[in-house]
């Protein structure tokens, strides 16, 4: 019986070595020290035996079961602590590498430029506005002096919701807003916002861009005060070397009505491929508020007068940083963004 414990302990530490993983390891212990296992086995034997041996080998046995389960329960500790090696060399992270550098985004372009034309109408005591993007006929044409049917409408295809309502083409519907809620009083206000018209894309054309308005209505205003506002305007964002011109144009909204180009920069004047040889660029629309549209706000327009402008803020940056196509603004490739971040 002796032999027969020696065996069992010797067959038992081998498994107990083997044993690759914790269940492994449990299965050992059940099959050897378990209740129906070989060790409880013999001990159930022992009343067959004489009562000197049977001290002797009750003692082995319980021997040998303690030497098993201390095998077992260092096996145990060495595969727990084999598997938090295994799972610290998985989990290993070195922190002395650098970091992964972070994308830092930045103002649109656009943005800036709005931004720009803001500051400086500001300084010069203009107010900003808001107005709706989705605005009603009667803003956005009749109140401009464009009653239904007028040819100048075509000139704006515009996209329609309802037969009376329509994204607003252009930000001048904000000027009878304004005038509307000012109630009689002086006006000095500028509105940028987006505009929409039904254009194909193309490098100078899109359906959605941007505007700034600007309008000004007190007693005694005059095409000269206009004139001194657009020159300020101009110097300031093209620099003073820069000159204005102002050309009779037509506008329904207002009469007289102007466009004001200034002098190229790219050439200085003298003509070059960006001003088609002529020496100016033309960068927007201007004129003295319609009597019509003062009256139909609510202005007597034989006590006050005013003048309006509207610019295209894609066009102006186009021109000061050479951008060649508007859709760069709309499309928003992160290469030509990033050139505009201020650092
Ligand atoms: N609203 C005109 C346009 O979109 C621009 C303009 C504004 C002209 C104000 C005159 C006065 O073309």
């Amino acid at each position: 019986m002796k032999e027969q414990l020696k065996e069992l302990e010797t067959e038992a530490l081998e498994k107990v070595q083997l044993a690759e993983d914790t269940k492994a390891l449990q299965d050992v212990r059940v099959a050897y020290l378990g209740k129906k296992g070989p060790i409880t086995e013999v001990l159930r034997g022992m009343g067959r035996l004489s009562k000197e041996e049977r001290p002797v080998i009750g003692q082995l046995a319980n021997e040998v079961r303690e030497h098993i389960q201390d095998a077992i329960d260092s096996k145990q500790n060495s595969l727990e602590e084999a598997a938090l090696d295994k799972q610290l060399e998985e989990e290993k992270l070195d922190v002395t590498l650098p970091g992964r550098p972070v994308q830092v985004g930045g103002p649109h372009l656009l943005t800036n430029i709005l931004e720009e034309i803001e500051d400086l109408f500001i300084g010069m005591g203009f107010e900003i506005k808001e107005g709706p993007e989705v605005e009603t006929d009667y803003y956005n044409f009749e109140a401009l002096n464009l009653p239904k049917g007028h040819p100048a409408r075509d000139m704006q295809d515009s996209f329609y919701i309802t037969e009376e309502l329509l994204l607003r083409t252009h930000t001048s519907p904000v000027q009878a807003r304004t005038m509307k809620q000012k109630d009689g009083e002086p006006v000095r206000m500028i509105c940028p916002g987006k505009v929409y018209r039904r254009d194909t894309d193309d490098a100078t054309h899109s359906h959605q861009f941007t505007q700034v308005e600007g309008l000004l209505v007190d007693k005694n205003v005059r095409m000269s005060d206009l004139k001194g506002v657009l020159n300020t305007f101009a110097k300031q964002m093209f620099g003073s070397e820069r000159d204005i011109r102002l050309r009779p144009s037509f506008f329904p909204f207002t009469e007289p009505s102007v466009e004001m180009d200034i002098s190229c920069k790219v050439c200085d004047g003298k003509g070059c491929s960006v001003c088609k040889g002529t020496g100016w660029i033309e960068i927007l629309g201007a004129g003295m508020v319609h009597p019509n549209v003062l009256e139909m706000a609510g202005y007597d327009p034989d006590v006050y007068s005013g003048f309006a402008f509207g610019m295209g803020p894609e066009r102006i940056a186009m021109l000061k940083y050479g951008v060649d196509d508007i859709r760069h603004f709309y499309t928003n490739d992160i290469r030509f963004l990033k050139q505009y971040h201020k650092v």
